[in-house]
């Protein structure tokens, strides 16, 4: 059984007075078990966030490939790990599309995570126009490859991906449940071929695209769905506390 997670992708919101007050609200409403609850925030919160919270384990947005060195206004592993944070998401289509984020700097990313024990979120996804013309499983098949050339998991429990078809994203138009699981399959049967059904079986892999408190009952409920990546929905205190609990459905 894949532990279910929740993971709330702030984005470039918050203060600190608001995610302090968020955790402050929120956690008291968590379930304690059977969930991994998670809040990737930014940069400047994450050590507020780990010092305040108990059970919602904290994430970056984003991380440099390298330890240290002349990379002004990047954050480094070497940082996230002395700040104590868990989680990294790598590869958001976000950074992707205005930061020129490429598959070679996830595949990078990756590897500098899982040297440092950081859990990579690893973002995946396709264009409207790439599954209009029926490129979905390419696309898909593309990056995953490329992110994970070279790439040895020891824990595969420490490892996750996020499905995230990018025109679901902040669009208020998410992905049918059944189009969600399809392409999650996709994405196991690509981590069966690369890393064996043992390693595969054990990594998690989250739902991402205007997940609200209506459909994700319905998308978490999916055999290859193990949660869900929430951007909008994760900076309201009462929508998030509602995903974790459809979690445990
Ligand atoms: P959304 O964002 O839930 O607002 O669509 C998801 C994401 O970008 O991770």
């Amino acid at each position: 059984m894949r532990k279910p997670i929740l993971a709330g992708n702030w984005k470039m919101n918050k203060t600190r007075d608001a995610a302090i007050h968020f955790i402050l609200e929120v956690e008291p409403k968590l379930p304690k078990d059977n969930v991994d609850v998670i809040v990737c925030a930014p940069a400047i919160l994450l050590r507020d966030l780990v010092k305040r919270s108990e059970v919602i384990k904290v994430g970056a947005q984003n991380m440099n490939e390298h330890d240290s060195g002349a990379y002004t206004g990047e954050i480094s592993p070497v940082m996230l790990k002395d700040t104590k944070v868990e989680y990294v998401i790598l590869g958001h289509s976000e950074r992707r599309a205005y930061y020129n984020e490429t598959d070679a700097t996830v595949n990078a990313k990756i590897k500098k995570a899982l040297e440092f024990e950081l859990k990579p979120i690893v973002c995946v996804g396709e264009t409207l126009e790439q599954r209009e013309a029926g490129k979905t499983n390419d696309v898909l098949s593309n990056q995953i490859k490329k992110a994970f050339d070279g790439v040895t998991i020891e824990n595969p429990e420490n490892v996750i991906i996020a499905y995230e078809p990018i025109w679901a994203i902040g669009t208020g138009k998410s992905a049918t449940s059944k189009e969600a699981q399809d392409s999650c399959k996709y994405i196991r049967e690509l981590l069966t071929n690369i890393f064996g059904e043992n390693i595969s079986s054990k990594i998690r892999i989250l739902y991402g695209g205007s997940i609200n408190v209506k459909n994700f009952k319905d998308i978490i409920s999916q055999e290859d769905i193990d949660g869900g990546l929430v951007g909008g929905s994760s900076l309201k205190e009462d929508d998030f506390v509602e995903l974790t609990k459809d979690c445990l459905y």
